[in-house]
């Protein structure tokens, strides 16, 4: 059980927008209404950092290290460093934004190795009108595949009214709170545990594959009770 003045969060966000973007104001009002229970926050923009696609040269699942020499490891460094991670995207053709995307293809090796087990995230979403209920479901399911449990996110539609963020912001604080109160209590979402632990049943078959080139990851694995 964590106390919570000892939370941390981190958000990362997928608009190019900057300082424009109502997914960025989006997943400050979380990140405030977090800060409000007492957790440290940290807002990152991926636009902002260098990352490159995955090439699929399959050089982490041999070394356990990305051939890129990007702000990718620093970022997830970020996020195994935190107890809470929060994913926020606009809705770009029905999908998360293609900066959120490059991000999130990186992370094949991460979740093979469940580096978020026993953490918690959200996920936000902004759009014009469509695609918000399914940007929201993908970024939860990314973070269940990352061992990670997740809170009901939420997504809001503004057409082209830049103020209408404003009329979200008392849910998404509320966001907020209810993440680091997760954290703090260990809230168990069951339906999620068991897809959580049916995900790393299958993952196990690539650790132990891996085992003879990533030894110290395996035997962690098999301390862990999970091969
Ligand atoms: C390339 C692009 C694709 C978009 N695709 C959709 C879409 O499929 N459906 C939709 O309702 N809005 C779409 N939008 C609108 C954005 O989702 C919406 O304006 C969002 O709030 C922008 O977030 P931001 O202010 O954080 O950048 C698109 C916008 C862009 C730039």
């Amino acid at each position: 059980m964590k106390t919570k003045n000892q939370i941390q969060i981190c958000a990362l966000q997928g608009s190019p927008r900057g300082m424009k973007s109502r997914t960025r104001k989006l997943v400050r009002f979380v990140l405030s209404g977090a800060e409000e229970e007492g957790a440290d926050t940290e807002l990152l923009d991926l636009h902002d950092r260098k990352i490159e696609a995955c090439t699929a040269c399959d050089a982490c699942a041999l070394t356990g290290k990305c051939v890129f020499d990007d702000d990718f490891l620093s970022i997830v460094q970020m996020m195994r460093l935190s107890d809470g991670i929060v994913l926020g995207s606009p809705v770009y053709i029905d999908n998360v934004s293609g900066q959120m995307k490059i991000f999130v293809d990186r992370l094949a090796d991460s979740i093979h190795y469940q580096v978020l087990t026993g953490k918690y995230g959200c996920a936000v979403a902004t759009t014009w009108s469509s695609g918000g209920e399914e940007v929201v479901s993908y970024l939860n399911h990314v973070i269940n595949y990352l061992g990670a449990q997740a809170l009901p996110g939420m997504w809001v539609a503004l057409e082209d009214d830049e103020q209408a963020i404003y009329g979200s912001e008392e849910r998404a604080r509320q966001l907020g709170r209810n993440l680091v109160r997760a954290i703090s209590a260990g809230t168990r979402f069951p339906e999620q545990l068991r897809i959580i632990e049916e995900n790393r049943a299958f993952f196990a078959s690539i650790v132990t594959a891996n085992s003879e080139w990533r030894r110290e990851e395996y035997d962690e694995w098999v301390k862990r009770g999970w091969i």
